[in-house]
């Protein structure tokens, strides 16, 4: 349905299971990157995330289910693809007591950089990350926006055709992340394939696809306008000065999904919202209650990823 046509297709997962004793972490899904796609990979703390992504990056083998990563098989072709792909771990493995070009220097011979390019892809991506002026600073004393743009430059050192980055922006600032995806958006921009993890709903906006997983298991697909307009609710903001009273009032009607303090205001979430503004006002009037506006609210990705688990979770079996 939300799968787009690629002319090429980098990532094929197709129902990936591992399984860790009696406890299943990831739960037979399915999903397909195009080449030079940024794909995000939303779910949950422990909902299978890092895990998959170690499968792909064959770091680990799979229970069930069967996965590519650039043409090469996950379990068969695991070594190949490791010269493939860079992938940045959710904590980043640099050298504290390295410079920054120590670090590349050493991630240069890790993923086997022939000897005559490393003077170029180490100048390359120092310049990409914009690090070159810090070449001879020690690891340890950046700051995390650095060491993130650091990990980064070592992660595509050999130019990888797939990038795994698992939740990349955390603990960053709004600004360091923001220049942290220009540079994926730059490297995409040269057919580079990029998977990114990240709990951040804003950041998901800037990946043209992302799949979200809970408990394992797949919960939606496709772009973030196509999930937003799967959403089934419509969200209302409602001004009033007796926020504790309307929201106890609002919970007990059958087409209010949720009632929520936001700020100063309500909001709540209803099946479909056919009232106008002074309907909803007498509605709450009847109630005992006074409100001053009603507005709608645009649909966030974190309302349709919390509808979407908490959907799964009473549907369990199904
Ligand atoms: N080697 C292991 N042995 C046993 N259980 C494991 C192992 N690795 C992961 N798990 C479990 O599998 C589940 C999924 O873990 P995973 O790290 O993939 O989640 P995640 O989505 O990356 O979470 P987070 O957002 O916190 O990084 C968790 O319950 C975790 O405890
Ligand atoms: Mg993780």
């Amino acid at each position: 349905m939300t799968e787009r046509a690629c002319d090429e297709k980098a990532i094929v997962v197709d129902g990936l299971v591992k399984r860790f004793g009696d406890f299943t972490a990831v739960d037979g899904v399915s999903f397909d990157v195009c080449k030079g796609e940024i794909f995000g990979f939303l779910g949950p703390n422990g909902s299978g995330k890092s895990t998959t992504i170690r499968m792909l990056c064959g770091l680990l083998t799979p229970t069930a289910g069967n996965a590519s990563v650039a043409g090469l098989d996950v379990v068969t072709q695991a070594r190949q693809i490791q010269s493939r792909i860079g992938y940045m771990s959710q904590k980043f493995s640099l050298y504290d007591d390295l410079t920054v070009m120590e670090n590349l220097l050493f991630f240069a011979g890790v993923y086997k950089v022939k000897p005559d390019r490393v003077e170029q892809r180490i100048g390359a991506v120092l310049d990409l990350a914009n690090l070159t002026a810090d070449s001879n600073t020690l690891t340890g004393t950046l700051s995390v926006g650095y060491k993130q743009r650091l990990a980064l430059a070592s992660a595509v050192v050999h130019e990888p055709d797939v990038l795994f980055l698992d939740e990349p922006t955390s603990g960053v600032d709004p600004v360091s992340r923001r220049r942290f995806w220009d540079l994926i958006d730059s490297l995409a921009r040269t057919g580079v394939t990029v998977l990114v993890t990240t709990h951040v709903m804003e950041e998901a906006e800037y990946c043209n696809r992302l799949v979200m997983i809970d408990k394992g298991r797949r919960v939606a697909l496709g772009s973030a306008a196509e999930l937003k307009q799967g959403y089934a609710f419509e969200v209302l903001e409602i001004r009033t000065r007796d926020v504790m009273n309307a929201m106890r009032v609002a919970e007990n009607w059958p087409d209010v999904v949720e009632a929520a303090l936001f700020g100063e205001d309500l909001h709540i979430t209803c099946r479909e919202n056919t009232r106008t503004t002074l309907q909803w006002q007498e509605r709450f009037a009847k109630a005992g209650v006074s409100i001053q506006s009603v507005k709608p609210v645009e649909v966030t990705l974190e309302d349709v990823f919390v509808s979407l688990v908490a959907s799964a979770e009473g549907t369990t079996g199904a």
